[in-house]
């Protein structure tokens, strides 16, 4: 039986991650601080149904805040840090101390324990290392450009996790997830507000004129990407994770009316900094080389994230 190490499990694609790796078999131990960034009632209740499973161990510990305890890597076969503090529009001002912590520090962490004991690794980096990309579909070797404090972070961890690999012998594989959706998503993302305004009644603000578009990334095929990832061996490779369903927040607004048969009160305010136009994943490597595709459209997923909150049609 394969033991793994998730870093921030009580989170919304790592909780995902745990229930799909235990439902595969595997052992669990999974490490959360429960930070801020959202409410703790929330995480709880997203590692609530892994937090029974008998082969499943909840450690809660910083991981910024030194080097990590021996206890979190005894015979761990593999080790899927997605433990961050996210958000590409809160990265700036008085912010940016927590994201050094829970991205630079807590990389610097996992990756010296994990070249020290020599298990490999995979790691949650992001599209928004590409910033306003150079060109769309957006290739791995497009020169990285993040325009948000976050954005550096994740590019920052991405070259710390490469020098690791170059002089200590780490082995991991980086993916770029391009914005995951579905449920369990974190309530500051769009899709999330959009689904809880239509169940509970509200109103959605969006960010700019909604011609801004994303190339929008379902969690089922996040997780499978960062299983196959694991599975193939952490080789040095970076994959773009995207789901080829490009749309603008004009296009999802539409949809999301459509699939609920309910109308949401809209409100157009300013673009907020850090916000990139518009991404878009040439997700053909991971394709080629993990034979990894995307398998919900938007349409099912957004369907699927609706019906989380009772705001599908019936
Ligand atoms: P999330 O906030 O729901 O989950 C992150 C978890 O990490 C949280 O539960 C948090 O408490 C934990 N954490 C943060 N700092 C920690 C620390 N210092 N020590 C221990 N635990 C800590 O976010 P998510 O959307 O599930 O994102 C997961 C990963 O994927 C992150 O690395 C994020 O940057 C990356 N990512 C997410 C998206 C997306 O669209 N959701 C896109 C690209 C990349
Ligand atoms: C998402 C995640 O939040 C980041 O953690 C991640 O790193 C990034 O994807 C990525 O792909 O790397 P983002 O694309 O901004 O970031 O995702 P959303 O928060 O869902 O926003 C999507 C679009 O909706 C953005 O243009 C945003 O401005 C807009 N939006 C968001 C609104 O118009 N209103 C809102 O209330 C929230």
């Amino acid at each position: 039986m394969s033991r793994y190490l998730v870093t921030g499990c009580a989170g919304f694609i790592g909780s995902t991650l745990a229930e799909s790796l235990l439902d595969d078999g595997a052992e669990v131990v999974g490490v959360d601080a429960f930070t801020d960034y959202y409410e703790r009632r929330r995480k709880e209740a997203q590692v609530e149904a892994v937090r029974k499973h008998p082969a499943f161990r909840l450690v809660e510990h910083d991981l910024g805040a030194g080097a990590l305890p021996d206890s979190l890597l005894e015979g761990v076969d593999g080790v899927f840090h997605l433990a961050a503090r996210p958000g590409v529009r809160a990265s700036w001002g008085a912010a940016f101390p927590a994201y050094l912590n829970d991205n630079l520090a807590a990389t610097h962490a996992v990756v010296e324990a994990s070249a020290a004991r020599g298990v490999p690794m995979v790691f949650a980096s992001s599209s928004s290392i590409y910033g306003d990309a150079l060109a769309y579909p957006t290739s791995e070797d497009t020169r990285p450009a993040p325009i948000s404090p976050y954005g550096v972070t994740k590019l920052a961890s991405e070259h710390l996790i490469a020098a690791y690999s170059r002089d200590f012998g780490l082995k991991c594989t980086a993916l770029r997830y391009f914005t995951v959706y579905g449920p369990r998503q974190r309530p500051d993302m769009a899709f999330q507000r959009i689904v809880e305004a239509l169940a509970a009644g509200g109103r959605f603000e969006v960010y700019g004129d909604g011609t801004q578009s994303r190339d929008f990334t379902y969690v089922a095929d996040a997780v499978a990407a960062t299983i196959a990832a694991m599975d193939a061996g952490p080789s040095g490779r970076t994959y773009n994770v995207g789901g080829g369903s490009e749309a603008t927040m004009r296009d999802v607004l539409a949809l999301v009316e459509e699939l609920s048969g309910r109308s949401l009160e809209v409100r157009y305010g300013e673009r907020v900094a850090g916000d990139v136009r518009r991404t878009l994943a040439d997700a053909s490597s991971i394709r080629d080389e993990l034979e990894w595709e995307p398998r919900f459209d938007l349409r099912s997923g957004l369907a699927a994230q609706l019906e989380a909150v009772g705001a599908l049609a019936s």
